[in-house]
């Protein structure tokens, strides 16, 4: 029954099969062919004229052969030569550079809505869609390579949808533009009212289910490694969408490479992963039960102590602390956000704060799935159905820690 309502609400790729994956992986990497190509015209020529084209025409198998050979016209522009046409990257759209100066007014600062890591977040209209673009140093390959593939590949409700990309000068990805901002803004930025209760619950499911997708639903599977509220948008409806896919993981079962480089952000880091670079998907878990108790505080992720850089808590502690109180509910209280006034009913925040306790729990093992969370909160949320935390988890340890034997 679980199962069946699971899968309510969600869209599924029209087809998820390895066709589509293929081809778009054989797209990114010729984007991907493409950026070395900049690097290397860039580092001596220095002038930023360079011009990439990429056909959107069916496929041509005869294109690999001789595919990535790169000739400059006289215009001392570069274009891909017509071998490589028949590429196609599924569903993106490739953009000019001018087009996209153009719908910003020359990426003016009155168009920027946003900014993280990797690039600043530019609102714009573009062929009569209202869209955000991203730009991002030539530096950032990687993490743009990274997000046009996971992009490009999977397709989710609760996942931010991409539009397109552009390669000229910096690179740029173009998604659907999402009203309400990123979910931070909303607990911790002003002039926002606070959110009610129920569409805090609300947003942690939407985001659950986004990320379940990716780890159940895709093939290849993804870790997202970067999950924090800066990185869940919220859409006219107030509801949520993942988003920023730059830091995305591939995860091949059974794979024995050595942990690459670690990313993410501090204070949503499991301490097997900031420890030893263990990368699975209950990195992701952790990260989303750091966002659970930053729902219900609104506090950051790391809190200053003091308002002194020198000495700092995370999140994770703080709650630990509140539940080892005499009396954890009284503990809990004192976290709720205040701007929530009254509307917030105890129980079910203490069964929020359980569950996000679970997300937390040292041993990945321990860790719900994210299959498991999505059904704990579709309970939460409905609040019809009886909650026992217990019984969404496989691992008999976790009931008794969850019932306090
Ligand atoms: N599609 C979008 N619609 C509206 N705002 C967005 C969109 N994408 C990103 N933003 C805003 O820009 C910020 C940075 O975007 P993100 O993709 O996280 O970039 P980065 O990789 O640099 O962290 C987000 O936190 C959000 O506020
Ligand atoms: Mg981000």
């Amino acid at each position: 029954m679980f199962l069946a309502e699971i899968k309510m609400g969600i869209s599924y790729p029209s087809n998820p099969g390895l066709s589509t994956g293929g081809i778009a992986g054989i797209a990114v990497a010729v984007v991907a062919g493409l950026l070395l190509l900049v690097g290397y015209f860039g580092f001596y020529r220095k002038k930023k004229v360079e011009k990439f084209r990429l056909s959107t025409a069916s496929e041509d198998p005869s294109s690999r052969d001789h595919g990535g050979t790169l000739l400059k016209d006289e215009e001392s522009s570069v274009v891909a030569t017509p071998r490589l046409t028949g590429i196609t990257v599924d569903k993106s759209v490739e953009f000019s550079l001018d087009e996209l100066a153009k719908a910003t007014n020359d990426f003016n600062i009155s168009f920027k809505i946003g900014q993280g890591g990797f690039g600043a977040v530019y609102y714009a209209e573009l062929r009569g869609e209202k869209a955000a673009i991203k730009k991002m140093d030539m530096q950032a390959s990687k993490e743009f390579l990274a997000e046009l593939k996971v992009l490009t590949n999977v397709h989710h409700l609760n996942l931010v949808r991409l539009i397109g990309y552009c390669v000229e000068d910096s690179l740029f990805l173009v998604y659907e533009y999402i009203e309400n901002g990123n979910l931070s803004e909303h607990l911790r930025g002003s002039g926002r009212p606070p959110l009610s209760w129920s569409t805090r619950v609300q947003v942690a499911l939407d985001s659950a289910r986004g990320l379940e997708y990716i780890h159940e639903h895709t093939v290849p599977v993804y870790i997202h490694r970067d999950i924090k509220s800066a990185n869940i948008l919220i859409d006219k409806n107030y509801r949520g969408k993942v988003a920023d896919f730059g830091l995305t993981k591939l995860t091949e079962v059974g794979s024995t490479s050595l942990p690459t480089r670690l990313v993410g952000t501090f204070g949503y880091m499991p301490p097997e992963y900031a420890q030893y670079g263990d990368v699975s998907p209950k990195v992701d878990v952790y990260a989303f039960g750091v966002v659970l108790y930053e729902l219900i505080s609104a506090k950051d992720a790391i809190v200053r102590v003091n308002n002194s850089a020198a000495e700092s808590k995370g999140l994770v502690g703080m709650f630990e602390e509140a539940f080892n109180e005499p009396d954890p509910v009284e503990g809990l209280s004192k976290l709720v956000d205040p701007r929530l006034g009254d509307d917030h009913p105890i129980d079910s925040v203490r069964k929020l704060a359980q569950l996000a306790r679970a997300c937390t729990l040292e041993n990945p093992q321990l860790r719900p799935s994210m299959r498991s969370i999505v059904v704990a909160l579709m309970t939460l949320s409905s609040s019809t159905g009886d909650w026992d935390v217990g019984s969404f988890f496989e691992n008999h340890d976790m009931v008794n820690l969850m019932s306090g034997r």
